[in-house]
């Protein structure tokens, strides 16, 4: 071959082309995210004495705030979208239109709700437009019932019959939406955990899930396993979030960094993005005020600041079996060198 001489041809707009690796990194690396969790109101119909939905300032996304976030999760290619709080999602005026605006802008949705003001209009939104939705209930008594969330026994009844109809309307339609109904546990509660499942059992949940109080180390994993196997069937499953009672007593952090604060992150009624849903309204955690600062989703999370969350965030400060903590393990070992990966 002979051995020719090239010379610079100066069309760095052609060759930017042929740099395909650099362009994807380039265009991709804002895409990390995974799942966000959006309070649509502070605003809240229950009292739960520990509540842990920092919704103080009674703020609410308006309907221009929720077309340009759902804007956003579409060009960040987010995937799914818990509807959460914050406050009682169900009483935001549009409701309904979010659900359908999220879901047309191609996000699967997961709905955590306290049920009091579910009607037939919004179960059937949420058997059209949601992959989950979870009722918080937290009782199978009227007694108990006040003990969590602080409200009289008309609304447990109210609960309760709200659960009846979604699991009348799921059948109806034939919505493969999977309905749980969830169950906080800890010392005070565990008395309950029966009369909850028979409770759901009776009512049609798919489901009754147990997961723990944040902080309450009370392990239920024996009364689980009686009760699953006392009552589950092929119509109703009793579910736990296993993975945190199994993580109680080990508070020491495998990882020394929250990686995934960038495939998981929470937007509050305020309009507000922050590193993660535990820390809500905490300012160090602030990724973006979108509100304040007209700012769009995008240019938010692309921001400088969420860096510099990333490097202050002191994981030994976060509360025990986070959502990001069993993926925080893996993306761990991921990072961590491995000699000589090269020879599978
Ligand atoms: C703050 S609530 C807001 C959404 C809605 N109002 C509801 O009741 O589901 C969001 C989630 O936080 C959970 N939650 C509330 N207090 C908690 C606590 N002390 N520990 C763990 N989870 C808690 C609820 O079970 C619910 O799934």
């Amino acid at each position: 071959m002979e051995n020719k001489t090239v010379f610079n041809g100066f069309n760095s707009s052609e060759k930017i082309l042929h740099h395909v690796d650099k362009l994807e990194h380039f265009f991709g690396a804002q895409k990390t995210l995974v799942v966000t969790e959006l309070d649509l109101t502070n605003r809240c119909n229950n009292n739960c004495p520990l509540c842990v939905g920092v919704k103080e300032n009674g703020s609410e996304l308006t309907w221009d705030e929720i077309v340009m976030i759902a804007r956003g999760l579409k060009n960040l290619e987010n995937r799914g979208v818990i509807v959460s709080g914050g406050g009682e999602p169900l009483l935001h005026p549009r409701f309904i239109d979010a659900l359908e605006l999220l879901k047309s802008s191609g996000m699967e949705i997961g709905l955590n709700s306290n049920g009091l003001a579910l009607d037939a209009e919004k179960a059937e939104a949420i058997a059209k437009y949601c992959t989950y939705f979870r009722i918080s209930l937290d009782a199978g008594t009227p007694e108990m019932y006040q003990k969590t969330h602080g409200m009289p026994e008309k609304s447990f009844r109210r609960v309760c019959e709200n659960v009846k109809l979604m699991a009348e309307v799921k059948k109806q339609t034939g919505s493969p939406v999977s309905f749980t109904v969830g169950f906080l546990t800890g010392r005070e509660t565990v008395c309950d955990m029966e009369a909850f499942v028979a409770l759901c059992k009776e009512c049609g949940a798919g489901a009754a899930q147990f997961r723990p109080f944040t902080g309450d180390n009370t392990d239920v994993t024996e009364e689980f396993f009686r009760l699953r196997e006392k009552y589950g069937d092929a119509n109703f499953r009793v579910v736990a979030s296993l993975q945190k009672y199994r993580e109680f007593g080990s508070d020491c952090k495998s990882y020394g960094r929250c990686r995934g604060m960038f495939f998981s992150t929470v937007i509050t009624a305020d309009c507000k993005i922050f590193g993660c849903l535990h820390h809500r309204q905490e300012p160090e955690f602030l990724i973006g005020d979108m509100r304040s600062e007209k700012k769009t989703l995008e240019e938010a999370w692309s921001s400088y600041r969420k860096w510099q969350v990333y490097e202050n965030t002191d994981v030994a400060k976060c509360p025990p079996y986070c959502r990001n903590d069993s993926f925080n393990r893996v993306l761990e070992e991921l990072a961590g060198d491995c000699v000589h990966k090269e020879f599978m």
